[in-house]
């Protein structure tokens, strides 16, 4: 077991810590992600299923990673050691560390392809390129030798960089600072978008709801999004919130963190499609959708190249207090089990991600030959840790809170010891106990192709 550290950092403010962990939520599941698996899923009517999930199985998730993180003051992995000694829950921690391990090399691949796309924003690079020669840019781009490998290291540089400096002078400070920048990129951006002449269109295939489209898979999908979307299942909120002081109110955090996760997804879904309707093109899918059709839409459109820069800075933004949240799972096991200094473990961390996100950021070039289940490496990992790794990871969870460590003790967490009143936590309790673990082993049961429905 770890010991008792001697002087642990933490976040000083409420703000701070809201920044910090809707930076974390707030990422490349929002802002590309979100948008097109609505529009294909019967736009207002999944947004309907999926803000539904938020509140009654992701918000209770959320806080029950709050819990476990504030109660023990530990990482991920060493809170299960101090909460249930002596029993294999830590095996969820470390979980949770090797499911960081793996999103951090592939997302940062991703996220380096959004340096690219600055620097081609900046250099009007996409200017005058038909529909056709943007699509083979961003495949040439992607098979290349050494450019996705550049920006991944760029990338993967700057997190370390946050993450060294340590949770107060560098995750909060720098959050602070991104995510109010981020909204306001992010409101420009919408209101360029719902001005276009022929915006309607984009808005009606976003909000009307087409009940027709709702099937059994669809509610299953909205589940998962709001999983990935949230940051929850692998331990990243447990180990933020163990840096939270015991004098904040856990409720209203989480409340604030998923409401804002939730607007900017909402948002980046207004920022997008009204421009795609206008433009006339076909809503695209995924990565095509930001890497393709946008800059298409960039080089056809009045301001499109400060219009551009902002949306890939946004992205960026977006992907960077994504990835630090990551990349601290592994630094705060590491500095708490390992003994290591925050700096070495910072450099040890970034030094192992790089091996895998090496392989991750040439899966379409020099290693596309590897395939492993007809996958290449970043494929691999993108499947096993969004459809295994987090719903595995989140339902274990809930089962901890409501089964091992009991009413007792999270009401004591989340009502500050008695002085809040914690009005929630019946409902709460509830679906930590029961609902919460059915739907999501029935997620995951779907998702690794066990049941069909
Ligand atoms: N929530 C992030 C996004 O929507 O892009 C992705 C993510 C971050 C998932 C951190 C998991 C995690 F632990």
């Amino acid at each position: 077991m770890s010991g008792i550290p001697t002087s642990r950092d933490s976040f000083g403010s409420k703000f701070g810590v809201i920044a910090a962990t809707a930076g974390s939520a707030i990422g490349l599941g929002n802002i590309w992600r979100f948008p097109y698996v609505v529009g294909e899923n019967g736009g207002g009517a999944f947004l309907i299923i999926y803000l539904a999930f938020v509140v009654a199985i992701g918000l209770p998730v959320m806080l029950s990673e709050f819990v476990i993180g504030r109660s023990s003051q530990r990482n991920a992995f060493g809170a299960f050691k101090v909460l249930a000694p002596g029993k294999p829950w830590y095996l969820v921690g470390l979980m949770g560390v090797v499911a960081a391990f793996m999103i951090l090399s592939f997302y940062t691949a991703v996220a380096g392809w959004t340096l690219e796309y600055i620097y081609q924003s900046f250099a009007n690079g996409f200017s005058g390129k038909s529909a056709d020669e943007l699509s083979l840019m961003f495949t040439e781009f992607r098979s290349d030798s050494w450019r996705p490998l550049l920006w991944f290291f760029v990338f993967m540089g700057l997190t370390a960089l946050v993450i060294i400096s340590g949770v107060k002078n560098g995750i909060e400070k720098y959050t602070k600072i991104l995510m109010p920048i981020l909204l306001l990129i992010l409101i420009v951006l919408c209101v360029r978008s719902v001005t276009l002449e022929g915006a309607r269109g984009g808005l009606e295939f976003l909000f009307k709801p087409d009940f027709s489209k709702i099937t059994a898979r669809t509610v299953l999908e909205a589940l998962g999004q709001a999983f990935f979307s949230l940051s929850i299942g692998m331990g990243t909120l447990i180990t933020y919130s163990s840096y939270i002081n015991k004098r904040e109110p856990l409720g209203s955090i989480s409340f604030s963190v998923a409401f804002a996760d939730t607007l900017i997804a909402v948002m980046a879904g207004i920022a997008i499609f009204p421009a795609v309707f206008a433009f006339g093109i076909e809503p695209g899918s995924g990565e095509g959708l930001v890497y393709i059709t946008l800059p298409n839409i960039f080089q056809q459109m009045a301001g499109g190249y400060i219009f551009s820069l902002l949306f890939f800075l946004l992205l960026g933004v977006a992907a960077l207090t994504s990835t630090i949240s990551v990349l601290e799972v592994i630094v705060a096991y590491f500095v708490e089990e390992l003994r290591l200094s925050r700096k070495k473990a910072t450099w040890l961390a970034t030094a192992s991600v790089s091996v895998l996100g090496i392989m991750c950021s040439l899966s379409w070039g020099a290693m596309e030959g590897i395939r492993i289940f007809g996958m290449n490496v970043f494929g691999l990992l993108d499947y096993l840790s969004a459809n295994v790794f987090l719903p595995l990871g989140g339902l274990l969870i809930v089962v901890f809170v409501g089964w091992v460590l009991g009413k007792q003790k999270a009401k004591a967490e989340l009502s500050n010891d008695g002085l809040l009143k914690a009005v929630y936590f019946p409902a709460f309790f509830m679906v930590v106990k029961f609902i919460a673990p059915i739907a999501i082993a029935l997620v995951f049961l779907q998702q690794i192709g066990l049941i069909s429905l």
